[in-house]
């Protein structure tokens, strides 16, 4: 027998031509029952799925997570004990920009991370930037709405990003680390992720630590100035998704070291600043990040549809030891990615095999669309016919914390330092030099200059000055001579 492959329909029955369709006479009409044809037509009209709300535009790959510290004093989760070793996914993305738009584009980056544990999937789904633009979920539709296209034009535009930071400004802390170099790493290579939100890690004696995630890139920092951004915007529009593909198969791979900030439980009521927050980070000096472990991507998706757009990360995702904080950011992500899920891939999205955990399932769920792993009886619990039980014993009910008190919609309790304006006033007076200072100004000023209204920029000039009384006026005087 020979090799070559012959095409077939999808039911694997060979087909006659891959040219010509079936006529009447070489002249004649198509006729209906060209089944190949009319196969091909209509699986060609359903290729395309939603994409992502957010972080549509991306690229993924494969690879390893390895535990090189001992972290078991914190946390039970077999993911983090000394010495596993378990695969991962990851996806990076930009935010705002739709599945064809530029990687280059001025925007924070995702940071996705799919561990396959030996207990099930476990999500850690952050960010390149330690902090976020807002901090009540009740925000974040609007926000993200006000990053992308207007109703009329269907053109992103500045005076709306801008109205909405100005009338928000817990955003300025994540606004000035975006205009910073940060804001446009080189690949996703270059750059670090965060978690941003503290989570609660729980050890096997039932003792609580709120905790940080840090993976800090083993390439180094590098970033793309605006212009050297906008050019390659042009020139090459997926010029992330390329490094990252060309990296893995040319075997440079590219490493992630973890680090995690720890902080006792009790330590959060009286800290400085509410550890809950998202728009603030934990200073390094209050608690020094320690090593966990190395994450290394070594294998290319070979199907990007089946292993990348179909791939399905969910903050809800956490294994025993690992908690959500009363972060209401965070709180309000537990709903958000499984029912996107459900609408964008459908209810038994978790069968898709890039979705599927590396251990047994053993849940209740049934039926349902493209259902594809079997069910077997008994369907309901409690039962008495040998079906799966939870076990208390063995994950207990502990990552929890205590709450109470009347129902409310308020800001958060102020802490001592709590204040939108000073951790992005300790970034660029601690963090940034005079030359990143200026690149800062010279940014701001550009996205400022490209139609943003009077009236906001006056709003845009006051929310500078609160940061930093100096990069204020520089921005307030770079906008008006820009303007002449
Ligand atoms: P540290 O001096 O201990 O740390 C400063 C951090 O800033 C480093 O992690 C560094 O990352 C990062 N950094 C350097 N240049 C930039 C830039 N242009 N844009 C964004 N981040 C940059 O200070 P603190 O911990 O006291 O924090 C001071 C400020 O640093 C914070 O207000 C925050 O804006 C920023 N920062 C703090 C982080 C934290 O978790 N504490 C994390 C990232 C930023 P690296 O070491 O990888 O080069
Ligand atoms: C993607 C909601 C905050 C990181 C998404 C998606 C939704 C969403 C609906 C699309 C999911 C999909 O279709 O696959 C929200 C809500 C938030 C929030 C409601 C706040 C209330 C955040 C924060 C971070 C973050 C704070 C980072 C710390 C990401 C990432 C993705 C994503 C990385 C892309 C995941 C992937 O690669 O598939 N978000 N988000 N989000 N979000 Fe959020």
């Amino acid at each position: 027998m020979s090799d070559k492959k012959f095409t077939t329909t999808d039911a694997g029955i060979p087909v006659a031509s891959d040219e010509h369709s079936l006529t009447v006479g070489p002249d004649g009409p198509i006729v209906l029952h060209d089944h190949a044809l009319i196969e091909q037509m209509a699986n060609f009209n359903r290729e395309r799925i939603p994409e992502r709300q957010p972080h549509a535009k991306g690229g993924g790959a494969f690879g390893q997570f390895e535990v090189t510290h001992d972290v078991s004093q914190y946390t039970k989760a077999a993911v983090f004990q000394p010495g596993t070793k378990t695969d991962v996914l990851m996806r990076f993305s930009t935010v705002a920009g739709e599945r064809g738009s530029p990687d280059t584009w001025r925007d924070p980056r995702g940071f996705a991370v799919k561990f396959y544990t030996s207990e099930g999937n476990y999500d850690m789904v952050g960010n390149n930037t330690p902090v976020f633009f807002i901090r009540d979920p009740m925000k974040f539709q609007h926000f993200i709405r006000s990053q992308k296209r207007r109703a009329d034009t269907n053109l992103r535009d500045h005076d709306m990003q801008w109205d909405f930071w100005t009338l928000s400004p817990e955003s300025a802390h994540q606004v000035t680390w975006l205009m910073g170099d940060r804001g446009i790493p080189k690949s996703w290579r270059f750059m670090n992720g965060y978690s941003s939100h503290t989570y609660l890690w729980v050890n096997a004696k039932g003792e609580k630590f709120w905790v940080k995630y840090h993976f800090k890139t083993d390439q180094g920092i590098d970033c793309m100035t605006q212009e050297e951004a906008d050019k390659m915007a042009g020139a090459d529009g997926d010029y992330h998704t390329r490094d990252l593909y060309q990296s893995i198969e040319k075997k440079v791979f590219p490493s992630w070291t973890l680090k995690m900030q720890i902080m006792p439980f009790k330590d959060a009521e009286h800290y400085r600043f509410n550890p809950f927050d998202l728009t603030k980070v934990w200073p390094h000096a209050d608690y020094p990040p320690i090593e966990v472990g190395k994450l290394t991507l070594n294998r290319n998706p070979t199907d990007y549809h089946c292993e990348v757009e179909q791939a399905a990360f969910e903050p809800n995702n956490m294994v025993p030891g690992i908690g959500v904080s009363p972060d209401k950011m965070l709180l309000g992500r537990m709903f958000a990615y499984s029912d996107a899920h459900r609408a964008r891939l459908g209810v038994n999205y978790k069968q898709i095999p890039v979705n599927k955990p590396q251990c047994p399932v053993h849940s209740y769920s049934k039926d349902g669309a493209m259902r594809i792993d079997k069910v077997t009886d008994p369907v309901y619990a409690p039962n008495s016919k040998g079906g799966p039980s939870a076990d208390p014993d063995r994950f207990p009910n502990a990552e929890t914390w205590s709450a109470n008190g009347e129902m409310v919609r308020e800001a958060y309790t102020q802490h001592k330092d709590d204040n939108d304006f000073v951790q992005p006033n300790m970034l660029i007076n601690e963090v940034m030099d005079d030359a990143a200072r200026e690149r800062l100004v010279n940014n701001v000023v550009g996205h400022l200059l490209d139609g943003v209204s009077d009236e906001v920029l006056e709003r845009a000039f006051c929310y500078w000055k609160n940061i930093d009384s100096q990069i204020g006026e520089r921005i307030e005087k770079g906008v008006k001579e820009g303007k002449k």
